[in-house]
C-alpha cells in the first residue's frame, strides 16, 4: 500500500478526562482491528490522562497545535518537549479555527509545522477555503498559498499530513460531494508535486475534512486521491469507529 489510511479525530475544545477516558476505553475494542492508522487529537490539558487511557490501543494521541520554540517566554503555548513527553505523535497545526479566531497565519503555520517535524511529531497541516474564496473561484489561489508558504523548507513533504478542510464544511453538516473532495485533494497533491516532487507528493497523506461522518466515510474514502479524514463532531462519539472501520 502506497499510502497508508489515516482516520484521526480533531476533539476541539470538548470532553473532559473522565468523560474522554470512557470515550477511548469504548472506541479501543471497536477499532483494534482497524486497517488504518488512528489517532485522537485531544486538548493539551487532557493528553496525560488521554495518553494513559489509550495505552495498548492502536489509537495515538495528538495535539491540537504546537509551539515552534523549543521554550521560553510564550504564555498559553505547549512546546514538542511537552507533548513528546506524554509520548504524542501528531499536531494538527493552522485549523481554520486557528486561522480566524486566533490570528494563525501561513507564516506561524510553517514556523510550527518545522519544529513539529524537527522534534519527531507529524504535523497534520489543515488548508481549505471559506465559502466566499470558492464561490470567486478562487479556492486554487487560496491553497496555492497555504502550501506554499505553510510547507515553505520542509525537506521530506512525505513527513507532513496535509488535512483539506473547506471552511464551510466544517461543523456545518454540510460536507463536500465526493467529487468535490477528490477533485480539490487531487489538485493539492499535484501542487505538492510541482512545490517538491511529483514522486513525493505520491506519498503524502491527504485528508478530507469536514462534516465527514459514519453515513458518509465510505463514499469519500473510495475516491483515490482521499487517503483518511480528519473527524470533529463524529470523533466525540462511538460514530468514530464506523469511521475508521470505513473499509468494512
Ligand atoms: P466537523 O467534522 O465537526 O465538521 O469538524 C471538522 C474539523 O474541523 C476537523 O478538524
Amino acid at each position: 500500500m502506497l499510502r497508508k489510511p489515516f482516520i484521526a479525530g480533531n476533539w476541539k475544545m470538548n470532553m473532559t478526562a473522565e468523560s474522554g477516558a470512557k470515550l477511548i476505553k469504548e472506541l479501543a475494542p471497536l477499532v483494534k482491528d482497524a486497517n488504518c492508522n488512528v489517532a485522537l487529537c485531544v486538548p493539551a490539558i487532557l493528553i496525560p490522562a488521554m495518553t494513559q487511557a489509550a495505552k495498548g490501543t492502536n489509537i495515538a494521541i495528538g495535539a491540537e497545535n504546537v509551539h515552534w520554540a523549543d521554550k521560553g517566554a510564550y504564555t498559553g503555548e505547549i512546546s514538542c518537549e511537552q507533548l513528546k513527553e506524554y509520548g504524542v505523535k501528531y499536531a494538527i497545526i493552522g485549523h481554520s479555527e486557528r486561522r480566524q479566531y486566533f490570528g494563525e497565519t501561513d507564516e506561524s503555520v510553517n514556523m510550527r509545522t518545522l519544529a513539529a517535524l524537527k522534534n519527531g511529531i507529524t504535523p497534520i497541516v489543515c488548508v481549505g477555503e471559506t465559502l466566499s474564496e470558492r464561490e470567486g473561484g478562487i479556492t486554487e489561489k487560496v491553497l496555492d498559498k497555504q502550501l506554499a508558504e505553510g510547507l515553505k523548507g520542509v525537506e521530506n513533504v512525505a513527513d507532513v499530513v496535509i488535512a483539506y478542510e473547506p471552511v464551510w464544511a466544517i461543523g456545518t453538516g454540510k460536507t463536500a460531494t465526493d467529487e468535490q473532495a477528490q477533485e480539490t485533494i487531487a489538485y493539492i497533491r499535484k501542487k505538492i508535486g510541482q512545490l517538491f516532487c511529483p514522486k513525493c507528493a505520491e506519498k503524502v497523506i491527504i485528508q478530507y475534512g469536514g462534516s465527514m461522518n459514519a453515513a458518509n466515510c465510505k463514499g469519500l474514502m473510495a475516491q483515490s486521491d482521499i487517503d483518511g479524514g480528519l473527524i470533529g463532531g463524529a470523533s466525540l462519539k462511538l460514530d468514530f469507529a464506523t469511521i475508521v472501520n470505513f473499509d468494512k
